[in-house]
């Protein structure tokens, strides 16, 4: 059983902001689509579909999330650099739909692991560090 700190799919952490978790749960959600889908692999009009989904929803993600650390006591540099965090991937997302329109060949791992990079590494690295400027932690 998840524990309670932890949301179900791939072990992802809490962040206790309700909105935000669930953004998260439904990021992961798509990206475990992806990896059970036989006809997604890189370069499919599945994959294709799903990337650009994907893209969107961490666009909107990103600003909810922006938006929500700028009304918390959260110091400015730790601010612009999880901004800046946001900004290289979604400069990385860019590539990947430029890579996908050229036809650049790419392996699947290689894809996978850069989008699980986005949705659970940035998660688990950096999204993390906002609990500890969350009303209840600060006392
Ligand atoms: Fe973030
Ligand atoms: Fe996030």
């Amino acid at each position: 059983m998840a524990q309670e700190t932890q949301l179900t799919n791939l072990g992802l952490l809490r962040i206790g902001i309700p909105q935000i978790d669930e953004e998260h749960r439904e990021l992961t959600d798509r990206f475990e689509r992806l990896l059970a889908d036989p006809d997604a692999s890189y370069g499919s009009e599945t994959f294709v579909t799903i990337v650009t989904q994907i893209t969107a929803s961490l666009r909107v993600h990103f600003n909810h999330e922006e938006a929500i650390m700028r009304s918390l006591p959260m110091p400015d540099e730790e601010l612009s650099r999880h901004i800046k965090a946001h900004d290289a991937i979604l400069v990385e997302c860019f590539q990947l739909h430029e890579a996908m329109m050229l036809d650049v060949p790419m392996s699947q791992s290689e894809v996978v692991l850069m989008i699980e990079r986005w949705l659970v590494n940035h998660v688990r690295t950096t999204d993390v560090k906002i609990r500890a400027y969350l009303p209840s932690k600060i006392k």
